[in-house]
């Protein structure tokens, strides 16, 4: 469908200029698109990425307090006509302090044709969902017949990434888990239904992960100076890492001398290494986690390739979501239509 008729069929529901649509967290999440949606979505977006079909910078940031921090994130992604923002927080300290979720945040949607805001909508489920996505799609990239999957960090992003990982890796027989917290690992077991033939198995130490599972993934702090918890001597050939916390819970040494350095925005690499997360210096890049996604660069091409894939969250993964979001309430009545 070209931009103007596009248009026109928004133009049915919403006065576009003079309204907008308001949608809360429950909303997005009631929308109703499936785990499997969600990885078709992402997929189109990494793809597009990989393509080079976008506009997306580095995301920038503030750093209010000394653990925190708020990224802006733009991006337009021409193939499913979205254009918009997220700003996203990220405060560790809130679980503790506040009874607060760590991340938080809003996503403005955008008309492409225009610029007015069509949509703001929370943006806590689409980052939650969004993210499990992109790794559960490069660990069937990297590694597809992998057995075993270890998941450290039981927050938010370890549940849905023990949900997700079993849509991708079909041969998976083991997930072990990980937390500081014994009940965020209960709450994972709890919240997560398992497939048939998947065992979850609470893991003893940090070590016990990495021995034992072919695919590692971690979603636990960002921060400036590496916790280096899984020891650099623990990871051996063959294994495939999935970091969604940048440098900080794998040894960065790991990342050094792996055979394969992936990231999803080598741009947003380059800057956080400029900001100071990456003491010791960014590994050199292979490539981008969208071009493996495009078949446009080569995976694994050995059994025994250590590969580190670095996911730090991009913006066309939030638009193409927040667009079908859109879409689905504009069509479904859903949300609060509001004057702008
Ligand atoms: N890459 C991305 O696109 C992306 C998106 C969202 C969140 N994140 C990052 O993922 C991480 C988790 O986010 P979340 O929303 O799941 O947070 P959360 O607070 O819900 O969960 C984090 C979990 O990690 C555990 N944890 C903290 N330190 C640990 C340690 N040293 N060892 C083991 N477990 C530890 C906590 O106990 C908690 O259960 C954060 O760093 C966040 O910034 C990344």
């Amino acid at each position: 469908m070209s931009f103007e008729n596009d248009r026109k069929e928004i133009l049915e529901r919403l006065k576009i200029g003079k309204e907008m649509i308001y949608l809360s967290k429950e909303q997005c999440e009631n929308i109703g698109l499936s785990t499997k949606e969600i990885i078709g979505l992402v997929e189109t977006a990494l793809s597009e990425h990989g393509k080079k079909n976008y506009d997306m910078p580095a995301k920038i940031g503030v750093h209010p307090q000394d653990k925190s921090f708020f990224h802006a994130m733009p991006a337009y992604l021409p193939k499913v006509k979205a254009v918009g923002m997220k700003w996203v927080g990220s405060y560790p300290d809130n679980e503790h302090e506040f009874a607060l979720p760590q991340i938080t945040g809003l996503l403005i949607l955008n008309d492409v044709l225009s610029g007015l805001p069509i949509a703001v909508m929370d943006s806590v489920w689409i980052t939650a969902m969004r993210t499990p996505a992109v790794s559960a799609i490069a660990a069937k990239k990297l590694h597809e017949n992998a057995k075993t999957f270890g998941m450290y960090g039981c927050g938010v992003q370890g549940i849905e990434h023990v949900r997700y990982i079993q849509e991708t890796l079909s041969e998976l027989e083991e997930i072990y888990i990980y937390d500081i917290k014994e009940e965020a690992m209960d709450n994972l077991i709890e919240s997560v239904e398992m497939k048939d033939g998947i065992k979850i198995i609470k893991g003893k130490s940090i070590k016990e992960l990495a021995e034992k599972c072919e695919v590692l993934c971690s979603a636990t702090v960002i921060l400036k100076d590496p916790l280096a918890a899984v020891k650099d001597e623990w990871i051996r050939p063959g294994q495939t890492i999935l970091a969604c916390d940048l440098n900080t819970f794998f040894d960065p040494k790991t990342s050094k001398r792996a055979d394969k350095y992936i990231v999803d925005s080598d741009t947003s690499h380059q800057l956080l290494d400029k900001q100071g997360y990456f003491p010791d210096g960014l590994p050199e890049i292979y490539c981008e986690t969208g071009e493996i996604v495009a078949n446009l660069k080569v995976g694994r091409e050995s059994s025994d390739e250590i590969i580190v894939c670095s996911n730090i969250g991009m913006a066309v993964c939030d638009m193409v979501l927040a667009r079908k979001i859109f879409d689905i309430a504009l069509r479904e009545k859903v949300g609060t239509i509001l004057p702008l």
